[in-house]
């Protein structure tokens, strides 16, 4: 046995499951393969398993002691509202993330809740998806890093997480039906990284297969996601738990590897498993194998449940906000607002925060911090004034007399700080937006505010991206808040007045018009399916690599002091790893925090790269003057892309740009690697095309002397028409007298060696 309180290796489960089950009648071990409730597991007294008590979700606990329900259309118990993951996507800071997971867990096991349904490590594939505000970034490398800090701190502290929704859930429309149609390279290099992660990594008790179809196939049925790549290839051995209601067929799921079916009751398959069972379909081990794993979760305790310290939490979730926070821009030094100053707040949003989402992920907050309440908390303390205009209604409709009476309130003030955004109304579970413009009737009255202020400052809250043209270029300063979580007014509040500097950066694009991202030919699909057409050029990984505008890139974001980034050195570590050294300095007046951004660019390699990816980051807190050392280190998936022939990571020889960013599109320093690169060997057969036969390592050079084409009298031309033949097709059409003695041969040395695959497999 291990130390970790999730582990026990396959062989340990089995032998639990042969040693204790084999008298339990099948009937009721099938029971244990769904629910008891909406929230709880079977339990099964003889075999030692007790129900498990599951709560969403990824910010804070929704936990329902009254009326079940996964819209959260009945009240879950008050708990702490932490930044949703986009807001911690914004941070970049994976001890944020570590923080709001202890947190959480410690709330959790304060409640006896033994598996928290979160995080969500999606990612965010377009910026209509209606639950991105609940995901990290349009990056794996980002959501992996923050995935595996949540949740490693929250099982620290008892509860195990459920990492989710796996995989390729990146919408909301039709997401029980959908088929996301995504390529081989794309799956491993964009959509399956951050659960890797966070399985190698973190060992989350639990994952949670997405709705979704993956390539025609449900993810909860798919046997290739749940068992030969999440168990076999990365050495999953905690349990698989389905989205709730997302088990279609029971038999297909357990067979595929989906031990949990949730909720249960009468929601639940199990005399679908008893009848394949008595059929013959599936067999008393596929039972055994799951239960053993609900057993093994079962057998976890959690420590016993402390109080729970809400103030202190409160604290913590305002501390996390004002990580979270992006200033996108900063004019005339506009913010932060100095004492004296004359403030007109205006937006319902400054007495009405939007804070969080909608659907399960939302929580019962303990209380809310209200911008306006702590804006004035502060202009007290300093000497400025407030006043305070509505500017809108919540609910959407036109009001010249709210927007009259904002603009008045400007009219008098130094600075004008509107607070706009969207309603929860428009970005839930379950939606996906339509578009990514501000209502209207805000447009209008930022335009209105901008028109009649001296400076005007927007505060945004919103889940997924806004678009700021129209209006952009008519304000001094914009902060985009996302969505902050309870603590968000008073972080905000402190950001405006520079009691923090803000450190945020963009984990997403913010793009010109929504018709210039990657994602809009191909979303939300149709007939069923959605095509990801863009591969794995997502978010800036398109945008960088077609040089297209955006309005602010991936990575972006303003802080009250100025960084120097100097002296990049990158050091090989091995064959193909490395690690990169840089020094940054706060070269301003006010201490602050920087995030460290490397990329690595290469057109190496036989397939199409995106110009730059993300590899490693670092935020660094810095007094003025302060310079820090910083070391990222680059192991060999840094510079690997997925070898479909190979079916596996492979690392292009050639050159390796190391690249030190301030943002996607802005490379502050770089450094160059060659690197030898892997040999890709494959297997050849007559089926393979001539070019793959000459450029392999083993037998290229003797396969263009078999052909007769070495020093032979042919055009590049020829050559390339040639390449692009099989060589069956080759041998058929040249009329050269090839030996095919010799390309068995070759076959057989490409094969290692190995017996050539029968006609069949
Ligand atoms: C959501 C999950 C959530 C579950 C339980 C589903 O609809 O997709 O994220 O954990 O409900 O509320």
């Amino acid at each position: 046995m291990t130390d970790h309180p999730f582990e026990e290796s396959a062989g340990e489960q089995n032998a639990h499951a042969s040693s204790s089950f084999s008298e339990v009648p099948a009937e009721r071990k099938a029971a244990l393969l769904s629910g008891r409730t909406f929230w709880e597991t079977e339990s099964l007294e003889e075999a030692g398993i007790r129900p498990v008590v599951m709560a969403d979700g990824p910010y804070g606990l929704r936990h329902q002691s009254g009326r079940h329900d996964n819209l959260a259309l009945f009240e879950s118990d008050p708990a702490t509202c932490f930044p949703p993951g986009v807001a911690i996507g914004s941070s970049w800071d994976p001890g944020t993330a570590a923080r709001l997971g202890s947190a959480l867990g410690k709330e959790a096991a304060a409640r006896r809740i033994d598996v928290v349904l979160g995080p969500g490590v999606n990612i965010k594939r377009s910026p209509l998806c209606g639950r991105n505000f609940e995901y990290y970034s349009e990056d794996p490398h980002i959501s992996g890093v923050l995935g595996a800090a949540f949740v490693r701190s929250l099982q620290a502290e008892g509860p195990g997480a459920s990492v989710k929704h796996f995989a390729v859930n990146n919408q909301e429309t039709n997401r029980q039906t959908i088929s996301a149609d995504v390529d081989e390279r794309t799956l491993r290099e964009i959509y399956l990284p951050a659960f890797e992660q966070v399985v190698t990594q973190a060992r989350p008790a639990t994952v949670m297969s997405s709705y979704n179809k993956i390539n025609g196939v449900y993810a909860s049925e798919n046997r290739w996601l749940l068992t030969e790549l999440l168990r076999g290839e990365w050495g999953f051995d905690g349990l698989v738990v389905s989205d709730w209601s997302a088990v279609t067929d029971r038999v297909a799921a357990l067979k595929a590897g989906l031990d949990l079916e949730m909720p249960g009751g009468d929601m639940g398959h199990d005399a679908d498993v008893i009848e394949a069972l008595r059929a013959g379909a599936v067999t008393e081990e596929d039972i055994d194998a799951a239960v053993a794993r609900l057993r093994t979760l079962a057998a976890r305790e959690l420590p016993a449940g402390g109080d729970v310290d809400y103030d202190a939490h409160h604290e913590l979730a305002r501390e996390l906000a004002a990580e979270c926070a992006v200033l996108l821009r900063n004019e005339h030094g506009v913010l932060p607002i100095r004492g004296g100053a004359h403030v007109a707040v205006i937006g319902a949003f400054a007495e009405h925060p939007r804070y969080q989402g909608g659907g399960s992920a939302h929580v019962n907050a303990i209380r809310v911090d209200q911008p306006l309440e702590e804006i004035r908390a502060i202009a007290d303390e300093i000497g400025a004034m407030v006043a305070y205009a509505q500017g809108f209604a919540l609910d959407g409709p036109e009001n010249e007399e709210l927007r009259e009476e904002a603009i008045q309130t400007a009219l008098d003030a130094d600075v004008a700080v509107v607070f706009a955004g969207l309603t929860e109304a428009r970005e839930s579970e379950g939606i996906d937006r339509e578009t990514i413009g501000l209502p209207a009737d805000q447009v209008k009255l930022i335009r209105a505010v901008a028109a009649a202020a001296r400076r005007t400052v927007v505060v945004l809250s919103n889940g997924g991206v806004v678009s700021l043209e129209g209006w952009h270029d008519e304000v001094d300063a914009i902060l985009e808040g996302f969505l902050l979580g309870q603590g968000g007014g008073h972080a905000i509040a402190e950001i405006l007045f520079g009691r923090v500097n803000p450190s945020g950066r963009l984990a997403e694009t913010i793009p010109l018009r929504l018709e210039d991202h990657p994602s809009w030919l191909n979303f939300p699909g149709e007939q069923g399916h959605v095509r990801y057409g863009e591969g794995v050029l997502v978010g800036y990984r398109y945008f960088t690599t077609a040089d297209a505008p955006v309005r602010y890139p991936f990575g972006h974001g303003l802080s009250y002091t100025a960084f120097e980034t100097g002296d990049l050195v990158v050091e090989q570590t091995g064959p193909d790893s490395a690690v990169a050294q840089v020094r940054v300095t706060n070269t301003g007046d006010r201490a602050g925090k920087h995030v460290v951004q490397v990329y690595v660019s290469t057109g190496a390699g036989p397939v199409r790269r995106p110009l730059r990816e993300l590899r490693g980051f670092a935020k660094v807190a810095l007094q003025p003057g302060e310079t820090a050392a910083v070391e990222i280190e680059l192991p060999r998936r840094a510079f690997a892309y997925w070898n479909v022939a190979a079916q596996d990571w492979v690392v292009a020889g050639g050159e390796h740009r190391v690249q030190v960013c301030a943002d996607a599109a802005t490379v502050l320093a770089e450094a160059a690697l060659i690197l030898e690169g892997d040999r890709v060997a494959i297997e050849l057969t007559l089926d393979t095309p001539v070019g793959a036969w000459f450029e392999h390592p083993d037998v290229g050079a003797r396969t263009k002397r078999t052909l007769g084409l070495e020093g032979a009298p042919i055009t590049e031309e020829q050559l390339a028409m040639v390449a692009s033949m099989t060589m069956r097709q080759f041998i058929g059409i040249s009329g050269l007298d090839i030996s095919t003695d010799a390309l068995e041969e070759l076959m057989d040395v490409s094969r290692g060696g190995r017996p050539a695959p029968s006609p069949a497999g």
